[in-house]
């Protein structure tokens, strides 16, 4: 055969050669359009001119309405202050599944012996196992999601952890009340909706929401929502989880000011 068509394609140059997981599916370390839910990319961009504007212009910003922000226009309020948007295509979630299926055939998913029994899940942390998705899925949260943020908490995020997550009966079937660690805003978007029985979110004193499509982000602020994943009856959950930092006021022009100065001038 010519060797130019037995040759396989390799792909690996689009991950650090340090890697300690290799991706099945390198398209998920190239950010791009194909990712996210067509009309809800649309509206984030023309959101955009109105976050600039909403930051720029006292005047407008003191009159401002959610309606004015194009993108909320998909958000859906399912308890004060959670959330949920479209914003996974379903072939991206297809993908990510299929990646899934992988990463377990190599052992890739573990649970942190760091965090306490009753919240440790079999996780994939994206910065640990695979350095390059994690940089593609930032490209996703600071030029897209980063808008949604705005638009409902007038807040962007620059930092976080990123993970895949493995609910299952026979290990871990729920998680106690507990809060994302140290981030300030979570988002959680279900991979498999319907490939199980169960799940679901609890959050303290507020209600349950039931698992959401696949796709759908469940969008809540970390620190006042203590919330605890319900039973699964049968079958894995499989969990796209974003625990994302808000931008620190010592990262900004404000902050360097006000740290630079001395006691006198403070
Ligand atoms: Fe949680």
């Amino acid at each position: 055969m010519d060797p130019a068509l037995s040759a396989t394609m390799d792909l690996n140059f689009l991950e650090p050669s340090n890697s300690p997981y290799l991706l099945k599916n390198h398209l998920l370390c190239v950010p791009a359009e194909w990712m996210l839910v067509p009309e809800v990319s649309e509206s984030i961009e023309q959101t955009k001119p109105v976050v600039k504007k909403f930051m720029d212009d006292m005047e407008f910003r003191n009159d401002a309405q959610p309606i004015d922000f194009p993108v909320m226009d998909h958000v859906s309020t399912h308890l004060p202050n959670v959330y949920s948007i479209p914003v996974f295509s379903d072939n991206f979630c297809m993908m990510v599944l299929d990646e899934i299926n992988h990463i377990k055939k190599t052992n890739g998913f573990s649970v942190n012996e760091n965090e306490s029994k009753d919240v440790q899940i079999e996780e994939f942390v994206l910065s640990d196992k695979s350095p390059g998705w994690y940089y593609t899925m930032w490209q996703i949260i600071a030029g897209k999601i980063n808008v949604v943020f705005s638009a409902l908490f007038n807040k962007i995020v620059t930092d976080g952890v990123i993970q895949l997550a493995n609910y299952n009966p026979k290990e871990i079937t729920q998680t106690t009340w507990h809060h994302d660690g140290d981030a300030d805003i979570t988002m959680v978007v279900p991979l498999n909706t319907g490939d199980y029985e169960g799940g679901g979110t609890e959050f303290w004193n507020l209600g349950t929401v039931d698992p959401l499509p696949n796709g759908h982000g469940l969008i809540f602020p970390t620190y006042s929502h203590m919330h605890r994943g319900l039973p699964l009856k049968s079958g894995d959950r499989y969990l796209f989880v974003f625990w994302l930092k808000q931008l620190n006021n010592e990262d900004n022009k404000y902050g360097e000011e006000k740290n630079n100065s001395t006691p006198a001038e403070s």
